[in-house]
């Protein structure tokens, strides 16, 4: 079998302020990883760096980095290499092992040996709904937890210029279709698990459009949108998509992508089927902000 990714590790992005970076990630829930080489953030419990910060004028995404499993590198790369994608060095800003190379819309694309970070069994307050009554002699609000902390990294969605250009390409590294809305945006997966943890959403240039982390349950999500609700960054939710079903709540980041906490993602196995739809849908949830799918990423290269 050719060896293919296993799922997104990590995102890079550049930023104006490493500071308000770091704020604005603290208060999401994310924790500072100790030695990093210039900001870096995970989730608690995590093996590895997730989000990377680098300092530059504008914000834009700057790289992305995906897993192969242990023994597979090598292969993986002469794998691409007969189909075209030309490996780089790593650029000159960053320091990760594994394979570089550049997609259709010259974003970076790191691969190395390693495994998403499965995120850990959280403990969660049973709920007394659908008619099962778990929790008994046990006050819920007893137990709440005091902020969010996200589990894990669920996935990330990308901005693209050419949808259908993306799609081949990230198709070439392993990633399958999970569903799509015609020509606007589409969801993929390497591996069985959640519905989607990578995507794109067709715009004029590239840029990040959200990372999604995934907290315990229902209580955290709110818990944690009140905290980003009170520091200034007011959130769009609650609410439940149509594709991957989750629940959610996104904020904007200062730089206008969004970020995402979510519980609740349909899991998809080997069996699913890809299917077109006329368009994305939320199953409940307040109207979709103003602003939402604007791409107001910097069109100016930085060199990494
Ligand atoms: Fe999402």
């Amino acid at each position: 079998m050719r060896p293919t990714v296993n799922g997104v590790l990590k995102y890079g992005m550049t930023v104006p302020s490493l500071e308000e970076a770091d704020v604005f990630y603290r208060t999401f829930g994310l924790l500072p990883v100790e030695g990093a080489r210039t900001l870096g953030f995970a989730c608690d419990g995590a093996a590895a760096e997730q989000v990377e910060l680098l300092e530059a004028r504008h914000k834009r995404i700057a790289y992305v980095s995906f897993g192969v499993d242990e023994g597979r590198l090598e292969e993986f790369g002469r794998d691409i290499e007969a189909r075209g994608v030309v490996l780089r060095d790593a650029p000159a800003s960053v320091e990760a092992p594994g394979l570089w190379f550049q997609d259709p819309d010259g974003l970076w694309v790191n691969v190395r040996e390693a495994r998403p970070d499965p995120g850990r069994s959280l403990p969660t307050v049973e709920m007394n709904v659908g008619g099962a009554r778990p929790r008994v002699d046990v006050a819920a609000w007893r137990h709440m937890p005091e902020r969010a902390r996200p589990n894990r990294l669920g996935h990330v969605l990308l901005y693209v210029s050419d949808l259908a250009a993306s799609e081949r390409f990230y198709a070439g590294l392993g990633f399958r279709l999970s569903d799509r809305t015609g020509r606007i945006l589409s969801f993929w997966h390497a591996r069985p698990g959640d519905h989607h943890t990578f995507g794109f959403v067709q715009s004029t240039h590239p840029g990040l459009h959200h990372s999604s982390w995934e907290v315990a349950d229902l209580d955290m999500l709110m818990i944690g949108r009140e905290l980003m609700d009170d520091r200034g960054h007011p959130g769009w939710g609650l609410g439940r998509h149509g594709l991957g079903s989750n629940i959610f709540t996104y904020f904007p980041d200062p730089w206008g992508s969004w970020i995402e906490y979510f519980i609740d993602i349909d899991q998809i196995s080997e069996n699913w089927e890809p299917h077109d739809y006329d368009a994305p849908t939320t199953m409940w949830g307040p109207r979709m902000p103003q602003g939402f799918v604007v791409n107001s990423e910097s069109t100016e290269r930085t060199e990494l």
